[in-house]
């Protein structure tokens, strides 16, 4: 049939069905019969159309494209996505964090810039944000971190107090907010900001050389960002104005990309290094590792289905590739755990089977069964076996992405280094990186969120931890919300 041809309406067994507008009477004013099964099909599949939406990360956007290799990175890893001149296939998701799913794109939060790139070597996530660095360094507070941004249990309302209460009693929040409360808490549009793994991560050459990592997926259409005046009218006007955004650009043939860079530490660095460089919530300053170019990810088709292709997306930091590890940070190793469960929660067990998750490589895994399966399971089912079942092959993956530890087991901070606090870097961003215009718009951000909402002793608080980041911008908060 010609695409442009009318298709008869079917039931979902394919069975035309005899009417679109009307339900099945005992004459046209009489009752409705229950056997009308199409009508309760529509009723009752209606009643199950939303899924949970994600706990952080609910309201977001996507794209396919790819990413190609442009520099060669392969003294530092073995994984085929890097390798010079690869092309590979990707689907990436931008997202605020704190909002649901209907809450506007221009609330000042971090993004999410997830990437799955669909591997020769099976999937690989990159589930990242747009800063690089995080408001805690453990996971045991991450809970409580995202439920101060979200809503009280009694107003159901979003609380500054709330907000404020839990970043001035987690100093190690400093970085992030400054970073947050300037220019960079709302890009122009998903288009104009950067990505960052956030995390180090391991890479492993062909030799079995360990390297630690970080990603910089920097804007080619430039860093762009919204004035907070500018931002709240459009969360009225517009409240999907980045997904508009991104939507109208891949529509029209506009096609946006980041350019991957590199910060590469030497294994054995880390053990000297002057602060410890698993910390979350510190950078790696560029004068100690500079960037690297590997390649370029770029957008180029809009998903068809939102449904199927963006809110069924599942990204998960566990997904690494031989070539590529985790390291020591305690946040990446939570998130290792977190996020496949969240995903058995959300989209049920079998969700690597719903297209968008498919690798575009053949699955040969011992998972059986569940809810939704889609994929016949064929005999043996069980490892190891004489029948011709798969078996692992150490040589593909062998287990070298590791790193030697030891101790008791304890409940502690990470171990002090010489230039570990959690207000320097924060300090150093204010000073010098901004200039005289970001900071005066620093200044109008922050006074203007505490005075809405934030009580003492938390605005006292806050005030202190603003000075303890740099004495002259938290006198001059001080000043714009006392008036002293
Ligand atoms: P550099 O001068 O080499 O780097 C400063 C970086 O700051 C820039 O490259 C840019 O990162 C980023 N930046 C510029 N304007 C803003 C802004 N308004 N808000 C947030 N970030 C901005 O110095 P260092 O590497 O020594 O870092 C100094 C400070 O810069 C750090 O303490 C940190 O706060 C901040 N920073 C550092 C990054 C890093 O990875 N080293 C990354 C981002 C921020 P980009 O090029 O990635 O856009
Ligand atoms: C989404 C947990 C830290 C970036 C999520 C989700 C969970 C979660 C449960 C929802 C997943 C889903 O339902 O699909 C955690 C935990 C963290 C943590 C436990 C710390 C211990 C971080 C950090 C970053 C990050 C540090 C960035 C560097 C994201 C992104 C999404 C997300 C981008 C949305 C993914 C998508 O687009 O579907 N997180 N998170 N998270 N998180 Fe985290």
């Amino acid at each position: 049939m010609a695409d442009n041809e009318q298709k008869p309406t079917t039931n979902d067994a394919g069975i035309p069905v005899s009417s679109d507008e009307h339900s099945l009477t005992i004459g046209p004013d009489g009752p409705i019969l229950l056997h009308d099964h199409y009508l309760i099909e529509q009723m009752a599949q209606f009643n199950r159309e939303r899924i949970p939406e994600r706990q952080p990360h609910a309201k977001g956007g996507g794209g396919f494209g790819h990413f190609e290799v442009t520099h060669d990175v392969s003294a530092y890893t073995k994984a085929a996505v890097f390798q010079p001149g690869t092309k590979t296939d990707v689907l990436m998701r931008f997202s605020t964090v704190a909002g649901e799913r209907g809450s506007p794109d221009t609330w000042r939060d971090p993004r999410g810039f997830s990437i799955k790139f669909y591997t020769s070597q099976g999937n690989y996530d990159l589930v990242g944000n747009n800063t690089p660095v995080f408001f805690v360094r453990d996971p045991m507070k991450f809970q409580h971190f995202i439920r101060s941004q979200k809503r009280r249990a009694d107003t159901n309302l979003r609380d500054h107090d709330m907000q404020w209460d839990f970043w001035s009693l987690s100093p190690e929040s400093a970085h992030q907010v400054t970073w947050l409360m300037g220019d960079r808490g709302i890009p122009k549009s998903w288009r104009h900001m950067n990505g960052y793994s956030s995390h180090t991560f391991m890479w492993v050459n062909a030799q079995g050389e360990k390297f630690w990592v970080k990603y910089h997926f920097k804007t080619d259409q430039g860093i762009d960002f919204l004035t907070q005046e500018a931002a709240d009218k459009l969360a009225g006007q517009d409240a999907d104005y980045h997904t508009r955004d991104l939507y109208e650009a891949l529509k029209n043939g506009n096609h946006p990309s980041w350019t991957l860079q590199m910060q590469i530490m030497p294994f054995k660095d880390a053990e000297t290094y002057r602060f410890n460089p698993f910390d979350l919530t510190k950078v790696w300053p560029h004068g100690d590792y500079p960037l690297i170019t590997v390649g370029k990810l770029t957008l180029t088709r809009n998903p068809t289905d939102y449904h199927t292709e963006i809110e069924q997306a599942a990204f998960e930091p566990n997904s690494l590739v031989p070539g590529i590890g985790a390291s020591p940070d305690k946040m990446l190793l939570g998130r290792i755990f977190a996020y496949a469960d969240a995903h058995r929660a959300r989209l049920g067990v079998n969700y690597k089977q719903i297209p968008v998750n498919r690798p575009h490589v053949p699955v040969n895994s011992y998972s059986k069964d569940g809810a939704m399966r889609m994929d016949n399971v064929t005999d043996p089912v069980y490892a190891p076996n004489s029948k011709g079942g798969p078996k692992a092959d150490p040589s593909l993956n062998p287990p070298v992405d590791t790193w030697a530890t030891s101790g008791d087991m304890v409940r502690s901070a990470y171990t002090l280094r010489r230039d570990d606090d959690d207000f320097g870097q924060a300090g150093t961003m204010v000073r010098e990186v901004l200039d005289d215009a970001a900071r005066d718009r620093l200044v109008s951000n922050v006074v203007g969120h505490l005075k809405d909402g934030v009580t003492e002793p938390v605005l006292e608080r806050s005030l202190q931890y603003w000075r303890n980041i740099d004495q002259n911008i938290g006198d001059r908060i001080a000043q714009g919300v006392k008036g002293t």
